[in-house]
């Protein structure tokens, strides 16, 4: 198989890493993945192998490290890098900016700086709708403006995009793209493989499962104040395996030579918004199973709603959102039932 169809990913190992090796995979690409497992757990990869059949090759590498991640270059012949690691907690980042600084441009510094070494041209890198912040109009197309980010985790997806911009700007053999992914949320149907977030949950789908399975006694949910039909959040919620197939149509377009601009943006997400308590009202009829919950104050740093305007993605990557939230609901409680051995 030769080099276009080889596919390097960065934290495979991780929630959407994981999925889109799968996808990948599927899709009759030969997928190589990196991961320092800091945030991942090796059986991530035991159950890619196990979806798949395949052998995938798994290297435990930190991309910080640019000589471990040279020697990785050097062994396999990929054309495409599809670079998801990175820390994703918002609060976190806020307490330790230099901890997410750190990682999330050192590494993605390091991939660039070798894909222009060996020559490497197609990078895909995981970007955020946490870019649009509180947007003037909804729904936010690739063309709204990117507002001040709130949070060091955002600054680094705004500035990676800046660092993949300007290199596709600069380097003739470098072509990009951002994905811009709004809320993934769900699991793998066969629940071999899913979110596994470490500690108290930050998102609002693993809280409401984790309290669902009896380990957090109530969801607290954030404000229902908003300028909203029920009050509360509107989000953008996307299925974790459409999600990933949206990394397979960025990968087809990439590597057959269809981009019209070396470096090309699209969101990710449904077009829908819904509520955090039409979510949490699907999720409770479509798994039968009573959620206790609290309507609290709202949390520092929501914006009231955001949800995508998928035309370009799906019009130019022929791709679209396929699974309803229900059966998306459905594959997440499947998944913490899975994990937490409950009948
Ligand atoms: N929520 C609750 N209770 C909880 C957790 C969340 O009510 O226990 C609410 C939030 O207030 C929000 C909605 O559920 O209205 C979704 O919250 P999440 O934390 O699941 O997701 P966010 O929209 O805050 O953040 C997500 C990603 C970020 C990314 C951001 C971009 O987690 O990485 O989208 O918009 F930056």
């Amino acid at each position: 198989m030769n080099a276009k169809n080889k596919v390097l990913i960065s934290g495979g190992a991780g929630y959407i890493g994981s999925h889109t090796a799968v996808e990948l995979s599927e899709a009759g690409y030969d997928v190589v993945i990196i991961d320092n497992l800091t945030n991942s757990e090796i059986n991530a990869i035991e159950g890619v192998r196990k979806i798949t059949g395949k052998d995938i090759p798994f290297e435990k590498v930190d991309t910080c490290d640019i000589n471990e991640l040279r020697k990785v270059f050097e062994k396999y012949d990929f054309d495409t890098v599809i670079h998801f690691a990175a820390y994703k907690a918002v609060g976190e980042s806020m307490a330790q900016p230099l901890k997410y600084y750190n990682n999330n441009l050192i590494s993605f510094l390091n991939i660039m700086e070798l894909m222009k070494e060996f020559d490497r041209p197609n990078i895909l890198f995981s970007s955020s709708a946490t870019v649009y912040g509180e947007a003037e109009s909804l729904p936010v197309t690739e063309q709204s403006p990117r507002q001040p980010a709130t949070s060091p985790y955002g600054n680094t997806k705004q500035m990676c995009e800046d660092i993949l911009r300007d290199s596709c700007r600069a380097y003739p053999g470098i072509y990009g793209i951002a994905l811009r992914y709004f809320n993934p949320i769900g699991a793998h149907p066969s629940s071999l493989i899913g979110e596994l977030p470490r500690g108290v949950p930050n998102n609002l789908v693993p809280f409401i499962t984790q309290t669902a399975a009896g380990i957090r006694e109530c969801l607290s949910v954030f404000g229902n104040d908003y300028d909203t039909p029920d009050g509360t959040c509107l989000r953008d919620y996307i299925d974790i395996v459409d999600l990933a197939k949206a990394h397979v149509a960025a990968v087809r377009r990439m590597t057959s030579g269809d981009m019209q601009e070396k470096y090309e943006i699209f969101n990710i997400g449904t077009g829908k918004p819904v509520s955090v308590l039409e979510l949490l009202t699907t999720f409770q009829e479509v798994n039968d199973i009573k959620v206790p919950h609290k309507m609290v104050d709202r949390r520092p740093g929501d914006v009231p709603a955001v949800w995508a305007n998928t035309d370009y993605a799906n019009h130019v990557l022929g791709w679209k959102a396929e699974r309803t939230l229900a059966e998306t609901l459905k594959s997440s409680w499947d998944w913490e039932k899975k994990i937490r051995k409950i009948q």
